[in-house]
C-alpha cells in the first residue's frame, strides 16, 4: 500500500484535532506527520495514538518532503503558505474561505461532485461547514427535481469560531453559576468591535457584514452552494445564527422545487443518498437535535413536511457535528478521493 507524508497546519485548534482523531480511526495511509501551528504553540507535544508529536512553528520550508497538506487555520495563513506548499509540490486541501470561490480551484463535497476532484491543480478548497451540511441534504433533492429557491436559517455552535470559543462559553456557564458577571471576549467573534454574552442569547451574526447587509457567513452559503451543485440559477437565501450550543450546527431549509416532490418520495430519497440519516418519526418524537449528531458522521434530516404556500415546496429540519462533516471529516474524505483516483 502507498503510504504518504502529511502535514497539519492547524494541528493545534478544534479542527486540526478532529483531523488527526479521523485519520488515526481510518487509517489513513500515513507515512510521516507533521505537526504545525503558529510560534504560541511550537514544542508542545500531542498524542497521537501511542505516539507523541513535537508541534513546529509553519515555515515554506515545512513543507518541502510532504505530499499531502492539510490547511485549518485560517484563511490568512492558508493564503500566506499555500503558493509555498504548492511550490515544493505538494497537494493542499484547504479549509478556510480563502480559495473556496476561485474557479481554478475544486469545491468539494466528496458525496455530491467529488468528480470536480479531476481538475485540481495542488489545491482543493473545502467548504464552509454550515454549507456543507445543508448541501448534503440539497444536493439529492436537486438531483430529482431541480432546486429553484432555498430559504436557510441556521442555528450554529460556538464551536464553529474555534477552541477558544469553547472555552468562552463554559466559562460564561461558571461565571454564571457563581453569580459572577459575564465577562463576554469572544462573540459574534474575538475580532469584532463589540462583544455579547451568548450563554442565554442568540447572535445573528456570523463573520463579517457585507454586500446588502448580508453577512460574509450568509454569502458563502449562498455562492459555495450554486458552485458545488453547478447551478448558479438556484435561488438562494440566508440568516446565520450563532447559539449557545457547544458543537453541531443546525439548520431550516425550506425549498422550492421546480418539479412536485411528495413527502415520501423526498424521505426515500434522502434515505438512499450517502452520508446522512433520516430521522424523523413524529409518533416517537423523533428528530434531529445537536446532541445527538455531535462526534457522529452523517448529516441527519428530519422535520420532513410538503410547504402548502408554494406548488413544489419543502421544509426540512437538517442538523450536523460540522466539526466532523462541516470540516475534518469532509477533509479527510476528499484526501481518501484523491489517492483512489491517483490524484495526489
Ligand atoms: N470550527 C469549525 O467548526 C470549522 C468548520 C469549518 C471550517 N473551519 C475552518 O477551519 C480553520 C480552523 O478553524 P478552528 O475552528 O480549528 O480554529 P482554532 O481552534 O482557532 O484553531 C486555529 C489553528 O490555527 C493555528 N494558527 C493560528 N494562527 C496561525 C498562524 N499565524 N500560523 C500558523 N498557525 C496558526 C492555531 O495554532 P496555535 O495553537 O499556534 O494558535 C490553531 O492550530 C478555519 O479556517 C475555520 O474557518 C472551522
Amino acid at each position: 500500500m502507498t503510504t504518504y507524508d502529511v502535514a497539519i497546519l492547524g494541528a493545534t485548534g478544534a479542527v486540526g484535532q478532529e483531523l488527526i482523531g479521523i485519520l488515526l480511526e481510518r487509517d489513513f495511509p500515513i507515512k510521516s506527520l507533521k505537526a504545525l501551528a503558529s510560534a504560541r504553540s511550537a514544542g508542545r507535544i500531542l498524542e497521537i495514538g501511542q505516539e507523541k508529536l513535537v508541534v513546529e512553528e509553519v515555515t515554506p520550508e515545512s513543507f518541502a518532503n510532504v505530499d499531502l497538506a492539510f490547511f485549518m487555520a485560517g484563511a490568512t495563513v492558508s493564503r500566506q503558505f499555500a503558493q509555498a506548499a504548492q511550490d515544493r509540490g505538494v497537494v493542499v486541501i484547504d479549509n478556510s474561505s480563502a480559495f473556496r470561490m476561485d474557479p481554478e480551484v475544486p469545491l468539494i463535497v466528496p458525496e455530491i461532485n467529488a468528480d470536480d476532484l479531476s481538475w485540481h491543480s495542488g489545491l482543493i478548497a473545502n467548504p464552509n461547514c454550515s454549507t456543507t451540511i445543508a448541501v448534503m441534504a440539497l444536493a439529492p433533492l436537486h438531483a430529482h427535481a431541480g432546486l429553484k429557491r432555498v430559504v436557510v436559517s441556521t442555528y450554529q455552535a460556538v464551536s464553529g469560531i474555534g477552541a477558544a470559543a469553547i472555552d468562552d462559553l463554559h466559562e460564561q456557564v461558571v461565571q454564571y453559576v457563581q453569580g459572577k458577571p459575564i465577562n463576554a471576549t469572544t462573540f459574534p467573534s474575538p475580532s469584532a468591535a463589540k462583544h455579547y454574552q451568548m450563554l442565554f442569547n442568540l447572535i445573528p451574526h456570523i463573520d463579517a457584514f457585507d454586500e446588502g447587509g448580508y453577512t460574509k457567513e450568509e454569502w458563502k452559503m449562498v455562492r459555495e452552494t450554486q458552485k458545488i451543485l453547478h447551478d448558479d440559477s438556484i435561488q438562494i437565501t440566508a440568516t446565520t445564527v450563532r447559539v449557545p450550543v457547544f458543537r453541531s450546527h443546525s439548520e431550516s431549509l425550506n425549498v422550492e422545487l421546480h418539479k412536485p416532490m411528495t413527502t415520501a418520495d423526498a424521505r426515500r430519497i434522502l434515505e438512499e443518498a450517502p452520508g446522512v440519516k433520516v430521522y424523523d418519526n413524529l409518533a416517537e418524537q423523533e428528530y434531529p437535535m445537536p446532541l445527538l449528531t455531535t462526534d457522529d458522521d452523517r448529516v441527519w434530516i428530519g422535520r420532513i413536511r410538503e410547504d402548502f404556500t408554494v406548488p413544489a415546496g419543502l421544509n426540512l429540519w437538517v442538523v450536523g457535528d460540522q466539526i466532523r462533516k462541516g470540516a475534518a471529516l469532509n477533509t479527510v474524505q476528499i484526501a481518501e478521493e484523491l489517492i483512489k483516483r491517483d490524484l495526489v
